[in-house]
């Protein structure tokens, strides 16, 4: 890295609050860009770039004009939409997949053949455009049985179906009511898949990877892992109760022969590949795989790295060996405050509690300034998340919600069981 390293990191939730003021934290970096960020992330030092995610000429041109080193880019949408090839076009360097490499997560239909191609672990599946073909199928195949909408459909596309009824339903809705839009003009339909679930990041390029610590999210929103699914409402790393070997088979027989085969087929991987894993009787298998850091996980992940963030990602953009270290000490955990009616309709503008200070970290998702420029606001429907890191789960857990608390949440909600499983 050159003397003053100014950085970009396109997002504007919690993952990429942390992702910027990890990034911030490097020894040579004097600034970090977020575009479009939010007001919260300003209380960390992080500077705002009013572009959205979705303007790449005017990111690029933004970029070239503040001679920006490197960007890294948080969400699946602007992977999808060929953002990293936009950015090496025009002469720069940018963090993440190409969108032929992207295709991993933006297409389910994409991810299985190449499951199928190179032998990983997955549930059997089948993938239909037409109903009927669709209805027969999952007719033969009973229930439980999961349907999903090709494309991304912001978590949403995925129906566990418990009956066979719920399952033609599901298909109904994606295939003839055009539910999804475009993204279920294609369904996936797979075999139900019982067990654990949990999160392995690692960090890529081409077939040298460095795995992170594991990470357990917690997608439902409310406590037992009951109503629908979010985004993530907590999380916690690393999984205490996850044994090595299945992180050691998790690489050899899931990591290495994708990344093998991304490149046999022509598209290396450059940037974070997040593999949704199920640790199922027969061993860990796929339930999805993203190209990208998860939201929360990146918010209890990256805390626990101890080495250079900025360096470490500089010297994979230059084909360099990375030196990645993490800590092995404790549990990291965070709750995710929504607002209430989240993933549903939810009302903004509800005042948020201070920024914490000490062992407990704030990110903020979806926080904006009120008109006087100093409250902040609710602005979204995961509003902000509360972090730390102990020696153990429980620990973290009175630490966080003995917080959680103090705090005045009304209009707000979160879960009160997240890190339980490892209890
Ligand atoms: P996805 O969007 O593919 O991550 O799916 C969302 C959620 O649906 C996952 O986190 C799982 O809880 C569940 N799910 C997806 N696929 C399966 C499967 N084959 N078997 C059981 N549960 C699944
Ligand atoms: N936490 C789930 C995701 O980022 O997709």
């Amino acid at each position: 890295m050159g003397e003053v390293v100014k950085l970009l990191v396109v997002g504007s939730g919690g993952r990429e609050h942390a992702i910027a003021k990890k990034l911030l934290d490097s020894k040579e970096v004097s600034q970090v860009f977020v575009a479009p960020g939010n007001d919260g992330m300003t209380l960390d030092g992080l500077d705002l770039v009013d572009i959205g995610i979705s303007e790449h000429s005017a990111l690029i041109a933004f970029a070239k004009e503040h001679e920006v080193d490197w960007t890294f880019i948080g969400p699946d949408d602007a992977l999808a939409a060929g953002i990293v090839d936009e950015f090496e076009a025009a002469g720069l360097k940018a963090f993440g997949p190409k969108k032929a490499a992207a295709e991993l997560e933006w297409s389910k239909d994409f991810a299985k053949s190449i499951m199928k191609k190179y032998g990983v672990p997955t549930a059997r599946y089948e993938t239909f455009s037409d109903f009927e073909a669709a209805k027969a199928y999952i007719e033969k195949e009973g229930a439980p049985i999961v349907v999903k909408a090709d494309g991304l459909a912001l978590g949403k596309g995925v129906v566990v179906a418990m009956t066979v009824e719920e399952a033609v339903a599901a298909a109904h809705d994606m295939l003839l009511d055009n539910k999804f839009g475009d993204s279920g003009a294609r369904v996936v339909i797979e075999e139900f898949l019982d067990g654990e679930e949990f999160s392995l990041f690692a960090f890529v390029n081409g077939d040298k990877f460095y795995i992170m610590p594991t990470a357990q999210d917690h997608k439902r929103a409310f406590d037992g892992d009951k109503g629908p699914n979010t985004g993530g409402m907590g999380a916690y790393a690393p999984v205490p109760h996850l044994a090595p070997s299945v992180v050691e088979t998790s690489v050899e027989t899931i990591i290495k022969p994708v990344l093998e085969g991304m490149i046999d087929e022509g598209r290396p991987y450059l940037g974070v590949l997040y593999a949704g894993l199920i640790l199922t009787a027969d061993g860990p298998k796929v339930i999805e795989f993203n190209s990208r850091f998860g939201d929360p996980e990146t918010q209890i992940i990256l805390p626990r790295l101890t080495s250079d963030f900025a360096q470490n990602i500089t010297d994979i953009l230059e084909q360099k060996t990375p030196n990645i270290t993490w800590t092995d000490k404790g549990v990291t955990l965070g709750v995710v405050v929504a607002s209430e009616g989240y993933p549903l309709a939810y009302e903004k503008g509800v005042r948020l509690p201070e920024k914490t200070t000490g062992d407990i970290t704030t990110y903020y998702a979806g926080a904006k300034f009120a008109e006087n420029g100093k409250d902040l606001l609710s602005n979204g429907g995961r509003v902000y998340m509360l972090v730390t890191t102990a020696d153990d789960v429980a620990t973290a857990q009175k630490i966080i919600y003995e917080k959680l608390k103090t705090q005045e949440t009304t209009g707000l909600f979160y879960r009160s069981d997240i890190g339980s499983k490892a209890l």
